[in-house]
């Protein structure tokens, strides 16, 4: 009988409620035995009350809930050696040999470093005294590790989303759909700066989906492909919007990417890119930092079903599990739960930021996911 423990970490994301649910249910349907750790890898480090058996009722009336009610941390401790030891201990004295780790790609690293020490981290509890060695046979050999992608972010590698991330693109496309009416009565132009830290999925979505005269991303700095503008961004984008505006446009609207760069790669700012429009084209401009509204509220129908099945399939990891191999980290491609590895989809999604730092953003494209390229 499997012992799961189930945690979040990182920024929130909305389903992550959805993906305990379901991680929790199918594990009883199995036969296994679900652990909620609160408060992400902070809760797996104190242990005590923070590890808490969980039955069929304690993940009722979660679907519909924002966030995540066995809460996360983005946590320092765990980062340590001496972290790392009091949780292996926590996991030992609770019999747990499975961790569903639902969290980002540095999340999900970490329960991949985890897994690489745990002998090591259990030889040394043992001959600290603290574990005694018949308490821990069965689990000494290997932990199995399965990770979950949620983050508002989209952006790792080898899943074409993350659980939270067209929740989060919801939200931005109300909240700019709220100030197009505003935009439009005062003939403004709005900047508006969103999440996705070094990944533009969620602003070059927002701009398709709301009609944006001008998106920066992080992938792929302005200027774009015409060599007339050669490193003047500012005269493109001017050129962009008072094209659009000539055509009858009344409002203008401009995404900042939190992540955008330019070519050298500088950061582009919404500060800046609002002095631009006003010096350069008189444009009454104002700015809007959409901030953590962007990734509260309740998860939309697609998040709670993408975390519904792919929980499912988490259990699935953990009961095919073997030592050695390795660990699995539960994706969606093409319509399809997948199952890769996890590190080499976390290396992959490195990858991008290297090909960034080179300048090389045609690759930087390239290793986003196919939904980014299209
Ligand atoms: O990774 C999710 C995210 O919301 C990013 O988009 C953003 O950069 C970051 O987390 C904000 O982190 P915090 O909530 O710790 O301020």
């Amino acid at each position: 009988r499997k012992r799961i423990g189930i945690l979040t970490s990182g920024g929130d994301s909305s389903g992550m409620n959805a993906a305990v649910r379901s991680i929790t249910r199918v594990a009883l349907q199995r036969g296994c035995v679900p652990f909620a750790i609160y408060e992400g890898y902070q809760g797996l480090v104190d242990g005590g009350n923070y590890i808490k058996r969980l039955g069929w009722e304690d993940v009722r009336s979660l679907l519909a809930v924002g966030g995540t009610s066995i809460g996360t941390a983005r946590c320092a401790d765990f980062r340590t050696r001496e972290g790392r030891l009091k949780a292996v201990y926590n996991l030992i004295t609770n019999g747990i040999d499975a961790l569903v780790v639902i969290g980002g790609d540095g999340s999900l690293t970490g329960a991949d470093m985890l897994r690489a020490e745990w002998k090591g981290l259990v030889d040394e509890l043992v001959a600290l005294g603290k574990i005694k060695e018949d308490e821990c046979q069965h689990l000494r050999e290997d932990l199995t590790i399965v990770g979950m992608v949620g983050s508002i972010d989209n952006d790792m590698s080898s899943t074409d989303i993350t659980i939270g991330a067209v929740t989060s693109l919801h939200r931005i496309c109300e909240a700019v759909d709220n100030l197009t009416s505003t935009a439009l009565s005062h003939q403004r132009a709005f900047v508006v700066e969103v999440m996705g830290r070094h990944c533009g999925w969620l602003g070059l979505m927002a701009g398709i989906a709301v009609g944006a005269d001008w998106v920066f991303l992080p992938e792929r700095p302005p200027p774009l492909d015409d060599a007339r503008y050669g490193d003047d961004w500012e005269t493109e984008m001017c050129d962009t919007i008072k094209k659009y505006r000539s055509r009858g446009n009344r409002k203008s609207l401009v995404i900042v990417c939190e992540g955008a760069i330019d070519r050298q790669l500088n950061p582009i700012k919404a500060d800046y890119v609002q002095k631009v429009l006003t010096e350069r084209l008189h444009l009454d401009t104002r700015v809007t930092c959409l901030g953590h509204v962007q990734r509260g509220g309740t998860p939309c129908a697609y998040d709670r079903f993408l975390a519904t099945v792919q929980g499912v399939e988490a259990v699935e990891a953990v009961l095919r599990s073997k030592p050695g191999v390795p660990a699995p980290m539960i994706g969606i491609s093409h319509n399809k739960i997948t199952a890769v590895p996890l590190m080499e989809a976390v290396q992959l999604t490195h990858a991008v930021g290297e090909a960034i730092k080179k300048k090389d953003f045609a690759r930087a494209m390239e290793l986003r996911d196919p939904s980014f390229t299209a």
